[in-house]
């Protein structure tokens, strides 16, 4: 039985003074267990959070880090960073990164080594732009991302990792994949999973949908029998919501 994960990815949203209201509306309404709760903070908001979520079962991502541990990388986080300040899981690869800050499989690659180096778990996403999705290109696009991602890690490292299928045209737009098709290509990623890492691996890796998830549609995709969770832009940035999502899953 895989855990499910709901996994709130703020981007580029959130004042630390609105970073600590979320937490403390978060905290007195979070009721339900059995679903692991994370929450991607800009870096700005995360060591607030940090200190307002201690003791909860609310933990902390990031949405990004460099693969160095430390150096002349003007502007970066390293993931050791991230540990000094209560965070445990970091996303890595999301399209807004790959398309806007030239992230690439290779520095996908390099930071999920990194991260899971530095006992941080990645959230990694891959996912098909609209056009892809029309040229028939989605099963070879996430098989691509997915190979690259993991390239090198042992069977335990993917089984303790976190991939995050997120389709380009369901990110903001509120055109949400249906769950079925989600489920489809989830199961292909998988798939891929057993292929490189063993039927071992592919069944206990979790992988999320994300795209357009809302408290409305979280039951059609937690029904499906390989998703196991999602990661949530717009619908996270409100404690009420997000613990809806929670609920639903
Ligand atoms: O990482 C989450 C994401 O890109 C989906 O965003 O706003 O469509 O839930 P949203």
């Amino acid at each position: 039985m895989r855990t499910p994960i709901i996994a709130g990815n703020w981007k580029m949203f959130k004042t630390i003074v609105e970073a600590k209201e979320f937490a403390q509306n978060a905290k007195a309404g979070n009721t339900s267990t059995g679903v692991q709760k994370v929450i991607c903070a800009p870096f700005t908001a995360l060591p607030a959070l940090s200190a307002e979520l201690a003791g909860t079962d609310i933990a902390l991502g990031a949405q990004n880090m460099h693969f160095e541990e430390q150096g002349a990388f003007t502007g970066e986080i390293s993931p050791s960073m991230l540990k000094e300040i209560g965070v445990s899981y970091v996303i890595i690869g999301h399209s807004e990164r790959r398309q806007y800050f030239n992230e690439t499989d290779e520095t996908v690659n390099k930071k999920v080594v990194a991260a899971l180096k530095a006992d941080l778990v990645p959230i990694v996403c891959v996912g098909e732009s609209l056009e892809q999705r029309e040229a028939g290109e989605t099963s070879d696009i996430v098989r691509t991302q997915t190979e690259a991602a993991f390239s090198g890690l042992t069977p335990a490292q993917v089984a303790g990792s976190i991939i995050a299928y997120e389709p380009i045209w369901a990110i903001g737009t509120g055109r949400s994949s249906t769950a079925e098709d989600a489920n489809e290509t989830i199961a292909i990623i998988r798939s891929v999973i057993a292929e490189k890492f063993g039927q071992e691996t592919a069944q206990q890796v979790r992988i999320q949908y994300g795209g357009s998830v809302k408290p409305e549609n979280i039951a059609s995709y937690m029904a499906q029998p390989d998703i196991d969770g999602a990661l949530v832009g717009g619908a996270s940035l409100v404690a009420d919501s997000y613990l809806q999502l929670v609920n639903g899953a």
